[in-house]
């Protein structure tokens, strides 16, 4: 596992489908938004409370159980540094379940933490026991990503639970960056109420389209929540990204049709890997998670010199031969099947 996150190459031009992106782009309700600022407004440091109150309002929690940052990545690492930052005569412990998000351990380690991976089950089943086992008296955070990435399933909501319960001296830090695609939620006042340990990420950077803004928002009980805004500067948000958080909210039509392209991308990529004999995991994200075996790396660059850009994941835990697919807007997938099929059978 890498100590810090790998930043993949950025192609200008091409069709990026390796990091997970909205491919359909932001709601131009956001693009007016931005038309709003003046320059006075650029010139004096952001105020974002109405940008909280309105991510508060549709994740239906007070304000005070919100709090944004520059990215779900800002949330990562000031989450790390909040719970693993000594002092203590030995290092304190972040359990992660691996394959994962490569921030998880980045953050942990850069925060002086020491980093105790789980591997999922074969076949990439969640195993709250596994993690519960591998909890001690020095964990103090635990990462779980539901959809997960890399491999978009799901983990059962009493599996969370029972772990928050199981290590309550620790912070349960559930990243939902992709809960917009498919599962449920965890925020809910009551239950964020009787688990005070779970902190819940979102991000607008996947179904909104924002990432280049750098907005998501942790979301856990004020006392929680209180130690880790410690971590987190004081205007983490840029004013655009203020501007852009609400407008893309209140846009819930382009909102349904780019989950609509997803579900019906995922249709459209599992049917073209049944009909080349490959095997995938059913996805609840914005990505397909495929097995290619020994004809990964032939795909990847393949795709590649055809300007379409996937994340072979072999060098991950249990990953050897699997290759993440963004699947967002239908004719970007339309153009990345062709060219599996034109790379795997030459053009058929
Ligand atoms: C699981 C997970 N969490 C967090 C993030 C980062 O989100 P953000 O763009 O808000 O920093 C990503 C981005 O790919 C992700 O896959």
């Amino acid at each position: 596992m890498t100590a810090m996150y790998e930043k993949l190459s950025m192609p200008a031009e091409g069709l990026r489908l390796h990091l997970n992106e909205n491919t359909g782009g932001c709601s131009q309700a956001v693009l007016d938004a931005l038309g709003a600022l003046t320059r006075e407004m650029a010139a004096v440091y952001p105020d974002y409370t109405d940008a909280t109150a309105a991510t508060a309002t549709l994740l239906g929690v007070p304000p005070s159980y919100v709090v944004l940052v520059n990215g779900l990545d800002e949330g990562i690492f000031a989450a790390a540094l909040a719970t693993l930052r000594g002092p203590s005569p030995s290092p304190l412990e972040s359990v992660i379940v691996v394959p994962a998000f490569d921030m998880y351990a980045g953050s942990s380690r850069k925060a002086g933490g020491k980093v105790v991976e789980v591997p999922l089950a074969p076949g990439f089943a969640f195993g709250a026991d596994d993690v519960v086992a591998a909890v001690t008296a020095a964990t103090r955070i635990v990462f779980l990503t539901t959809p997960h990435n890399p491999t978009g399933l799901l983990i059962p909501r009493a599996s969370v639970l029972s772990i928050a319960g199981a290590a309550p001296q620790a912070l349960i830090f559930v990243d939902e960056a992709y809960i917009d695609f498919g599962g449920e939620t965890l925020i809910e006042q009551s239950l964020l109420d009787r688990y005070p340990n779970l902190v819940v990420g979102r991000t607008f950077s996947k179904a909104y389209g924002l990432a280049a803004l750098r907005a998501g928002a942790l979301v856990a009980t004020p006392a929680t929540l209180g130690r880790i805004r410690e971590c987190v500067p004081p205007y983490s948000i840029n004013i655009a990204a203020a501007l852009a958080v609400p407008a893309a909210m209140r846009d819930t039509t382009h909102y349904d049709w780019y989950l609509n392209e997803v579900r019906e991308s995922k249709r459209l990529l599992y049917a073209a890997l049944d009909r080349l004999g490959l095997t995938y995991l059913r996805s609840e994200a914005n990505f397909v998670f495929a097995h290619f075996g020994d004809a990964a790396e032939d795909v990847v660059t393949g795709l590649k010199a055809r300007g379409i850009y996937v994340r072979d994941r072999s060098g991950d835990p249990l990953c050897t031969g699997y290759v993440r697919i963004t699947t967002g807007v239908v004719i970007h997938t339309q153009a990345c099947i062709a060219a599996v099929e034109e790379v795997l059978c030459g053009g058929r």
